[in-house]
């Protein structure tokens, strides 16, 4: 979901704030027993809170307002400014303040400040929404709804910039903002190495591709490489979250990327729904799977031609090349239908020149 220039993502149902409001009245009946309390909501982010707080409340209370405000954007500042003061006398009343969220602790320092001087009988913090870490002050918190992290979140009253008060659920800002991720296959002598320089170039991207990545943490005994290394030399697979980790390396490198282009990377279904996990981690996603598709016959004649030249072993035997396609399609029909399941399965015509199979890509790109 956008809000102004933001990406949000759903984080917290309704029905899940709805018991967290229903379990704060309960804790807040009990402890206040027959007292009839004054609830203070802070405007204008508790304006829902209170709502469905005082609907819910089972014994008489009476409902007022302060309006305060301290944010700009998404970040807390300095100056609270208090557009609306307390009207009436709260001489020996029980106050309850109900707040949407306490994040720094300022605005609350400020309604300590406010009721320092109203002679209560006593004042009562309850928060739905609180950002332990962000927390900065000693006051007691006695009711808090749910913990969050420190990131900035809409919805249930609250808003980034005046938009999203109006929701309710609450959503989480995204950390990662419109990132493209691919995920490149093609048979070998598709020419997948070619199409992804220039891909790469064309959206910088960065281009993941794993054996690469592999080398490279051996190459420079990373902790990492040495433990794949490790499987390598007693002749077994390196485990997948191994893989994973490297990846999530290359990834957290590269944080302000456009997005990555994987190659090599996922050959399992395991291997796929862990990629998926570790984008999500990552508030993000794979927008697509993309497969060069290139005739059999046509892919054996171009690497025949190519073992001509390189010198590669596997590139001069018909029977070798005609088994690393066959093996290729083989492991790629389970991925097919991984991302076929999800909308993310393009296929592209391989064959033309390197122009206008870019082209092609672009297309699919361009259009995700
Ligand atoms: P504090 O003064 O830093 O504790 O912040 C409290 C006030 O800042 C709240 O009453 C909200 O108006 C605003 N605020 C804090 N965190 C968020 C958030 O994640 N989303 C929207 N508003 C927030
Ligand atoms: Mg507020």
């Amino acid at each position: 979901m956008k809000l102004h220039d933001l990406e949000f993502k759903p984080f917290i149902r309704a029905k899940e704030i709805e018991q967290t409001v229903n379990r704060m009245v309960t804790e807040i009946a009990n402890d206040l027993k027959d007292e009839i309390p004054v609830f203070v909501g802070i405007l204008n982010g508790s304006f829902m809170f209170v709502s469905d707080f005082v609907k819910a409340y089972p014994k008489p209370c009476e409902v007022t307002f302060i309006k305060l405000a301290s944010y700009e954007g998404v970040k807390s500042t300095d100056d609270i400014q208090r557009l609306i003061g307390l009207t009436q006398d709260l001489t020996g009343r029980t106050v309850v303040i109900l707040e949407d969220i306490i994040d720094s602790g300022k605005t609350l320092a400020e309604v300590h400040r406010i009721f320092k001087n109203e002679n209560v009988k006593e004042l009562k913090i309850a928060t739905l929404f609180y950002k332990p870490e962000a927390y900065k002050k000693d006051f007691k918190l006695h009711y808090v709804g749910i913990e969050i992290p420190t990131k900035f979140i809409v919805g249930y009253g609250l808003d980034y910039s005046g938009l999203g008060r109006d929701l309710p659920e609450v959503y989480q800002l995204k950390t990662t903002q419109h990132m493209t991720n691919l995920v490149l296959f093609g048979p070998p002598g598709a020419g997948k190495g070619t199409q992804a320089e220039f891909l790469k170039e064309k959206y910088n991207l960065v281009h993941i591709s794993t054996g690469d990545v592999f080398r490279y943490n051996i190459k420079n005994e990373t902790a990492l490489g040495m433990l794949a290394k490790s499987y390598m030399d007693k002749g077994e697979l390196v485990p997948d979250q191994v893989t994973i980790d490297m990846l999530n390396a290359e990834v957290e490198k590269n944080a302000d990327a456009n997005g990555f282009i994987f190659d090599g990377f996922p050959r399992t279904n395991a291997q796929a729904k862990a990629l998926d996990k570790l984008m999500d981690e990552k508030d993000s996603q794979i927008n697509a799977m993309i497969a060069l598709e290139v005739d059999d016959e046509v892919l054996v004649q171009r690497l025949l031609e190519r073992g001509k030249t390189s010198g590669r072993a596997d590139d001069a035997d018909e029977n070798i090349i005609r088994n690393r396609i066959t093996e290729y399609y083989k492991k790629t029909a389970i991925l097919k239908d991984f991302y076929s399941a999800q909308d993310k399965f393009y296929g592209v015509d391989g064959v033309g020149s390197i122009e206008e199979i870019t082209e092609r890509l672009s297309k699919v790109i361009d259009n995700l």
